[in-house]
């Protein structure tokens, strides 16, 4: 049997992380996979999580099992903070998943047991790992336009020329903030023309929101989810829990459905719950149950949004400093969109040539598409890495 395999690709962003540890010198700098890290290089657990943890460490009396769809109050809670009253609750489905990439998959499977001949189109470009999850569960992929790198911008005008020529019964995925690779994000204008097309279209939007608090805010990057779940008869939305509360390796993550009424809503819930039983049973409980905590303990959430709040602000000062460090390099504006871009990423715009070269000579390791993770910098990074960027003459 085994010789029938064939080699895998390797994902592009953790191939990354192997090449980083392998790299003996000690001034390198690691661009790549999406993971916080703060001034001193760390990732650390947050401390409402911490103190979370204590709680459930002398509060909890068993590790039975929860439900396949996870713990209601996780629902609940993520439920509020995702969509706050912008959804009738009476059509929303939910099921806890592994991760928000398991909350993608449970997703794609849905689609394909209710629909196996649609087409799911993704933005150009878009999180790598998109692609095979979709190719994997046997559903056909179409790319819409999106990211301009003349401008650093999004070419709104190209993205909803390619949304018009979705057929009824298509998925549209959207980033719902802090778009991953390249930073740039739709205005609250732009998602309310998206709703509008995909709706026209007989679409279905499929929102993959990871970075919640990242962007502008908890409220304000939850704004254009929020504009769908209003708007739309149907949507899916998937959200993970890693980033936002530092619980990356816990895998927690919900998959919600918007459906157009009650009894669909029912069906939905049952179709969702059978896809956690067929691929791992119940979904883990420990992260979901440490988000359920922090988010309804007024003390334990006022904690969280303060430490997220030092996060993202930490992060646009990165981007400010970066944007000002290269000006004053280049003579040139060219590197202003790194201020105007929001969340973990942006894409510089140099060749996968330039990028090989970063990471040879200056130990600076990015994605080869020149994705940069701006919270792998530090203030004491910035200038290294802007000098290596005017050397490479990106
Ligand atoms: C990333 O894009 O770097 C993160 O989402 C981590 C991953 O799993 O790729």
């Amino acid at each position: 049997m085994f010789e029938n395999l064939t080699v895998q690709p390797e994902d592009q962003i953790l191939k990354l992380t192997g090449m980083f540890r392998a790299d003996p010198r000690t001034d390198k700098i690691d661009l790549g996979v999406g993971v916080y890290r703060n001034a001193a290089g760390q990732t650390p657990v947050m401390r409402a999580i911490k103190k979370a943890e204590q709680q459930l460490w002398n509060s909890e009396t068993t590790k039975a099992y929860t439900a396949l769809a996870g713990d209601p109050a996780f629902h609940q809670a993520i439920t509020d903070l995702l969509l706050g009253d912008a959804a009738d609750p009476s059509r929303l489905a939910a099921v806890a998943s592994v991760g928000g990439t398991g909350a993608l998959r449970i997703a794609m499977e849905l689609v394909r047991l209710a629909n196996p001949q649609a087409t799911v189109w993704v933005p150009s470009p878009t999180w790598p790992n998109h692609l095979p999850i979709a190719r994997h569960v046997g559903l056909k992929l179409a790319e819409y336009r999106y990211f301009d790198s003349e401008t650093g911008g999004v070419d709104f005008g190209a993205m909803m020329q390619d949304l018009g020529r979705v057929a009824p019964g298509d998925i549209v995925l959207l980033h719902g903030c802090c778009h991953n690779p390249t930073g740039a994000n739709l205005t609250l204008p732009e998602w309310d023309s998206v709703a509008e097309i995909v709706t026209r279209q007989a679409a279905i939007p499929l929102i993959d929101i990871a970075y919640q608090g990242f962007g502008d805010g908890l409220q304000a990057d939850a704004a254009g989810t929020r504009l769908i779940a209003s708007r739309c008869p149907e949507a899916l939305i998937a959200s993970s829990c890693s980033k936002n509360f530092g619980i990356y390796r816990e895998r927690t993550g919900l998959l919600l459905a918007v459906t157009p009424n009650t009894a669909m809503r029912d069906i939905a819930q049952g179709n969702m719950a059978t896809l956690n039983r067929v691929n791992f049973s119940f979904p883990p409980d420990h992260g979901a149950r440490l988000v359920t905590m922090v988010l309804t303990d007024p003390a334990l959430r006022a904690e969280w949004t303060a430490e997220l709040e030092e996060v993202r602000l930490s992060m646009l000062s990165l981007r400010e400093s970066l944007a000002d460090a290269l000006r004053a390099r280049t003579g040139s504006d060219r590197f202003g969109f790194l201020a105007q871009h929001r969340g973990m990423f942006s894409r510089l715009g140099a060749t996968s040539e330039q990028v090989e070269t970063l990471r040879e000579k200056h130990g600076v390791y990015m994605v080869g598409d020149s994705r940069i993770n701006i919270a792998g910098l530090n203030a004491s990074s910035v200038p290294v890495l802007a000098d290596a960027i005017a050397a490479t003459g990106i």
